[in-house]
């Protein structure tokens, strides 16, 4: 049985478990049985967004365990994030407020600010044009939407704010703003393909925790070439797994808990689900993590191609 409380310390009086359960692209009937396995396999932590269009139904499996005392809302760790359409400064404790009435709770453990680019609002939630790149708001600066953010948490709508595909020079703009709130989290992709060495570095030096979104390499993920390579079908993370007696996945989500990186791998599969969290009754020898570090690619699962040319794109 996996340890159940490991966290990662908030640069607040917070603290975040270091495996959560991702839900983007979980379907709406998938998904609050996803969240209610999950909270009775041990996890203690939800990951999810506005832009999932799954909150109701995050909040639904959440309901559910906290009404049969399996737990308390204090010991589940929530975070939702802010979707593209709501970064104007005066739409954001509303777009807030929505989130926290569809999950059914008073406040979220985390709100991150999902993308750094805002996009044009009253044309759907992915407004694109003729040629099928996204309307961006390019006026919009994401430095006012995260001083719209810091009174959140002033409210208690949420405990800790962060951001979520910001490159450095983007953190460090919000950085170098007269200290009000802390960015608790980035969270980004990182794979053993997306080591984020270097971003790593560099929240360690800001007091960041950083968490790793697409694990696995993202398998159901909509933009997929034939040529992209597959994660869990590496033939080194396999044949670490085979000696282990453990699934690629579980060496893929072990690799990222050692480097002290909080990781949310996404399922909808009951027996997935714990098995993502069977990660800490083994151990990676340092020959097997030099061998994981050598697979790095600078390769991007995600990078939402119809928005680059937004002005704050940050890839
Ligand atoms: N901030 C952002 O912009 C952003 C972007 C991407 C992701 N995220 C967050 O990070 C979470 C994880 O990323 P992701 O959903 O892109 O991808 P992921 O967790 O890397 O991969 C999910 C896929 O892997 C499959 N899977 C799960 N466990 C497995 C196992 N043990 N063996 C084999 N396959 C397995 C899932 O299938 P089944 O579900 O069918 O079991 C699903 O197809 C998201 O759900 C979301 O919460 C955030």
């Amino acid at each position: 049985m996996a340890e159940k409380n490991v966290t990662v310390q908030l640069a607040n009086d917070h603290s975040i478990p270091i495996l959560g359960l991702g839900t983007w692209k979980s379907k709406p009937d998938e998904v609050r049985k996803a969240v209610i396995e999950a909270l009775e396999a041990g996890y203690r932590h939800i990951d999810g967004a506005a832009a999932y269009g799954n909150e109701e139904e995050v909040g639904a499996g959440l309901k559910e365990k906290f009404s049969d005392g399996t737990v308390k809302r204090e010991d589940v760790f929530v975070t939702t994030k802010l979707w593209n359409v709501d970064h104007r400064p005066g739409d954001v404790e509303a777009a807030c407020r929505k989130s926290l009435e569809k999950l059914g709770l008073s406040y979220v453990d985390l709100y991150l600010m999902h993308w750094p680019f805002a996009f044009q609002t009253g044309k759907g939630m992915a407004p694109k044009g003729p040629d099928g790149m996204i309307l961006a708001d390019d006026d919009i600066d994401f430095v006012d939407t995260w001083k719209a953010m810091e009174d959140l948490v002033e409210k208690g709508l949420t405990r800790a704010i962060g951001v979520s595909n910001f490159n450095k020079s983007q953190l460090q703009r919000i950085l170098d703003l007269p200290p009000k709130q802390k960015i608790c989290n980035l969270q980004i992709e990182i794979t053993p393909y997306l080591p984020g060495n270097d971003i790593k570095e560099f929240c360690k030096a800001n007091g960041i925790s950083l968490t790793a979104y697409s694990p696995l390499g993202s398998p159901d993920r909509p933009l997929q070439a034939g040529t992209d390579p597959v994660l869990l079908e590496d033939p080194v993370i396999n044949e670490i797994a085979k000696t282990k007696g453990r699934s690629p996945a579980q060496i893929a989500i072990r690799y990222q808990i050692d480097r002290g990186i909080v990781v949310i791998p996404k399922s909808v599969t009951p027996s997935r689900i714990r098995e993502n969290f069977q990660v800490l009754d083994f151990e990676l020898t340092s020959d097997e993590v030099q061998r994981i570090q050598a697979l790095d690619r600078n390769f991007h699962y995600i990078t939402f191609p119809a928005s680059k040319n937004a002005k704050y794109y940050p890839f």
